[in-house]
């Protein structure tokens, strides 16, 4: 099992009377506006599993070669409205540093040499050297706990019950927005390895929630649909949706104001927000569980998709900046004022979720307290795309929450491995 010992100890008894003793109301949401919210969500489930025209229109040059041998006559050849750097016969030539671009770049992107973005293939390596699987944490103490009538309050059931609930369909919606919306628009190939990289991590991550909510014998139906049923899980869900609705549409495309103004709004909501917000409270209270040695190989799932996280968020925030650092005039007022607003919008969901899973304190904490950590990462978030903090003197309750998110493979991360893992470089031919 990881050790705890390396993080700050527990809070102390009169903090933990202090959360106990705090009164929070629970947030109130709207019936109304769930339901519309849900709708719209429901609304565009499909469009993302159709594959969109664009597709097909692409696929044509790559099929050229075998033409010859087909007697039909070819059909007329449709120009793909963003034939940028998919289709080698129209980019024969060598390609250059200065050629490349985040977006709208219209150089051969299977040409992953010579890099541009150093920072986005070291980000590629550094996920495949923290690579891990969910089976390979042992999950035998929680599902002891979570079957025992004791040792979990039924606070500490509901947190994890909606923990599970919310991640296990939002890194399905993160992957959908990255796979169906992001990567056809990010032309750049070092940068789309990552994305590669990341969506696989997004796949192992709902992998871990399931083989969590397998383990402990929960009710998969419950749990999968809190997204749809679960107001404050749903607010969050639907509120993320929007923007891959925004960019998903058939025929959308960057090259004006407008469409690479709504690129750069779904990459704040997914990176900022989703990735860099809505992740925060789930997170640090089932790794404050783990602190207490509790559900221990949930935690430490949690733990090893935190890190995960963490790296995508700062290769999000890094294309942001490429993006906004390439394209100035994108970056008006009207646009730092979405974004603001966005983060903050983001903030206020985060809050009203942790009052809805933290009616009193548990854990050592309390929403106040989660209000104040989520604050902090706001304004870190804000800052970290160059506008300034909106919760000025706001202080970072939990502490050691950095501590496990900057944890480095050698401090143990991988005692508990059960299995290694062979790669490239250990094969052999003989
Ligand atoms: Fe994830
Ligand atoms: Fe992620």
């Amino acid at each position: 099992m990881l050790s705890w010992d390396d993080y700050e100890e527990a809070p102390s008894n009169d903090q933990v009377a202090i959360a106990q003793t705090a009164t929070e109301k629970v947030a109130a949401e709207e019936p109304a506006v769930v339901q519309a919210t849900m709708q719209s969500a429901i609304e565009i489930a499909a469009p993302q599993y159709t594959a969109p025209p664009v597709v097909v229109q692409r696929a044509a040059p790559l099929a050229a070669p075998i033409q010859p041998v087909v007697a039909a006559p070819a059909a007329p050849v449709v120009e793909a409205p963003v034939a940028q750097a998919d289709a080698p016969a129209e980019n024969a030539e060598r390609v250059t540093v200065d050629q490349k671009a985040m977006i709208n770049c219209r150089a051969d992107l299977n040409q992953l040499v010579p890099f541009k973005y150093e920072w986005a293939w070291q980000k590629y390596l550094d996920g495949c050297a923290n690579h891990w699987m969910p089976q390979e944490v042992n999950m035998t103490a929680d599902i002891a706990l979570w079957k025992s009538d004791e040792g979990l309050s039924d606070d500490e059931r509901t947190i994890i019950k909606r923990s599970l609930g919310f991640f296990s369909t939002a890194d399905s919606l993160v992957a959908n927005n990255l796979v169906l919306a992001i990567y056809r628009l990010i032309t750049n190939p070092e940068c789309r390895q990552y994305l590669l990289r990341q969506a696989f991590e997004e796949a192992i991550h709902t992998h871990a929630y399931q083989y969590c909510i397998e383990s402990l014998g929960m009710d998969e139906g419950e749990i999968f649909n809190m997204y749809h049923e679960v107001p404050s899980v749903a607010t969050k869900a639907s509120w993320a949706i929007k923007y891959t609705k925004e960019i998903n549409e058939p025929g959308f495309n960057t090259g004006t104001l407008e469409t690479d103004k709504a690129l750069l709004k779904n990459l704040i909501a997914y990176y900022c927000v989703l990735e860099g917000i809505f992740f925060y409270c789930g997170f640090t209270q089932i790794l404050s569980m783990g602190r207490r040695n509790k559900m221990t190989g949930t935690s430490e799932q949690f733990q090893y998709i935190l890190r995960d996280e963490s790296m995508h968020v700062n290769f999000g925030i890094d294309v942001i900046n490429q993006i906004k650092l390439e394209n100035p005039e994108l970056w008006d007022q009207e646009m730092q004022e979405s974004a603001r607003n966005m983060i903050l919008e983001g903030t206020t969901h985060e809050v009203a979720y942790a009052r809805d899973t933290m009616p009193r304190g548990v854990l050592g904490m309390n929403a106040n307290m989660m209000e104040e950590y989520l604050q902090f990462i706001a304004n870190r978030r804000l800052a970290q795309i160059g506008l300034a903090e909106q919760f000025p003197g706001v202080k970072n309750p939990f502490p050691w929450m950095s501590e496990i998110m900057d944890l480095k493979k050698e401090k143990n991360f991988f005692e508990t491995r059960v299995t290694d893992y062979q790669t490239g470089g250990a094969l052999t031919w003989d």
